[in-house]
């Protein structure tokens, strides 16, 4: 397939550059009036219109993008796409004046998504989350995370992984799978930490690795979730069964988890909306990703992660959904960019580095997904007609998605 006429071709970044640190993120390379050509589902070739060889031009799957910018598809690095019921109940609670923690605490959160897993069959999962995968397609993500730690027993762990693994099998983009079964303490261990833990250690993790059904292992470490020790003692376990940590870190108190993380050599520390300066310091030139989740932050009104102050500090900053039914039941990566702009004072260029090639990253894709390289997976998308670059977050809660391209063909969802 060849696409001429393409206003911007955005994201061709050098090959070798697998992710982008401090002010490197204000580096988008562009394009313009560009001509891209996908063979055998990767990006064969780019260049400019003034120079396209003329046996290319005479290719017979052609689409003309004019007007339009190629964007390499979004790369959701942290997902909970895999639930049993939105959690609407909550939102009026939510609007009453009812902190995040407050509603947990009232026995709903995990625990309230957990009772419903629990019940759900591995189809119904599977169907429903396929829908909110679709949905997220369409809107241009092309490759993605996604996590369970609404199963929170063994059995029920274990049937979420197998509808991520059914997933993966089903849809053609990239997904990693990442265990949190260390989401929140089940009720039955509510006074038994160490029980939970060591049901994790000793069933559930050799059982994830026998069956090959994690990538990463995840840890929610919070006041009142999973303490540092906790957390440590996690990580250690896991990383004996070759699962590297991505973990939830300072989403509603300043508790030490970015230094946890980092000091088990965390892929990414996730969330971050605490972001004080010890925070800073650990990740200035770490090589731990910091995840920013702006859409959480948007809808539980808690406070923003300080993007600039990371960037500032030499860290490398990767954009996600936190797509779940608690605290971000939203997975438009279109909005998620609106909102690093708006509400992280990123610009557009940091922004959409963060959401594609440090996604990737995040995942350690970027070998294969992130940017417009030759020789990468051909995820990408057209954009409708567009002014400038900045129009694509400038228009929030829109998108600007017209056509989905993933590993070189046109998806119709
Ligand atoms: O990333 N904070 C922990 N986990 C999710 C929310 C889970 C839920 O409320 O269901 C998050 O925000
Ligand atoms: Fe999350």
């Amino acid at each position: 397939m060849l696409i001429t006429n393409i206003k911007a071709l955005v994201g061709v970044h050098p090959k070798e550059k697998l992710f982008l640190r401090g002010s490197e993120l204000n580096q988008l390379p562009i394009l313009e009036n560009a001509w891209l050509l996908l063979a055998d589902g990767l990006i064969k070739d780019f260049g400019l219109m003034s120079e396209m060889p003329s046996h290319i031009s005479n290719l017979k799957s052609q689409i003309s993008a004019e007007g339009r910018f190629v964007f390499p598809s979004w790369c959701d690095s942290h997902t909970h796409i895999v639930f049993a019921a939105p959690r609407e109940e909550e939102f009026a609670l939510k609007i009453a004046g009812k902190t995040y923690e407050e509603i947990a605490a009232a026995g709903g959160g995990i625990l309230n998504s957990a009772n419903k897993l629990q019940k759900a069959t591995e189809d119904e999962l599977f169907e429903s989350a396929s829908i909110r995968l679709n949905d997220m397609i369409k809107k241009g993500t092309g490759a993605l995370e996604i996590k369970s730690g609404y199963g929170l027993t063994v059995e029920s762990e274990l049937k979420m992984l197998r509808v991520i693994k059914r997933l993966k099998a089903a849809f053609p983009i990239p997904i990693k799978t990442t265990l949190l079964a260390a989401h929140a303490y089940p009720t039955e261990f509510k006074n038994n930490h160490q029980g939970y833990i060591d049901l994790i250690i000793n069933e559930l993790l050799p059982k994830v690795a026998e069956q090959g059904l994690g990538d990463y292992i995840d840890v929610f470490c919070e006041k009142g979730f999973f303490s540092n020790e906790e957390t440590a003692q996690i990580l250690t376990a896991a990383s004996n069964y070759g699962l590297k940590p991505k973990i939830h870190a300072n989403q509603l108190s300043s508790s030490g988890a970015v230094q946890t993380g980092i000091s088990h050599q965390a892929v990414s520390v996730d969330h971050l909306e605490e972001t004080d300066d010890e925070v800073l310091r650990a990740l200035s030139n770490s090589n731990t990703i910091a995840t920013l989740l702006p859409s959480c932050s948007f809808y539980i009104n808690i406070p923003f992660a300080n993007a600039k102050g990371l960037i500032e500090s030499n860290a490398i900053v990767a954009l996600a959904s936190d797509y779940n039914p608690g605290s971000t039941p939203s997975g438009n990566m279109n909005f998620v960019v609106s909102l690093g702009c708006i509400k992280l004072k990123m610009t557009p260029e940091q922004a959409i580095n963060a959401a594609t090639i440090n996604g990737a990253a995040a995942m350690e894709l970027s070998e294969e997904v992130g940017s417009i390289a030759i020789g990468k997976k051909a995820n990408l998308f057209i954009t409708r007609p567009m002014s400038s670059l900045a129009y694509l977050p400038y228009s929030f809660g829109q998108s600007q998605v017209e056509t989905v391209i993933l590993n070189g063909e046109i998806y119709n969802g």
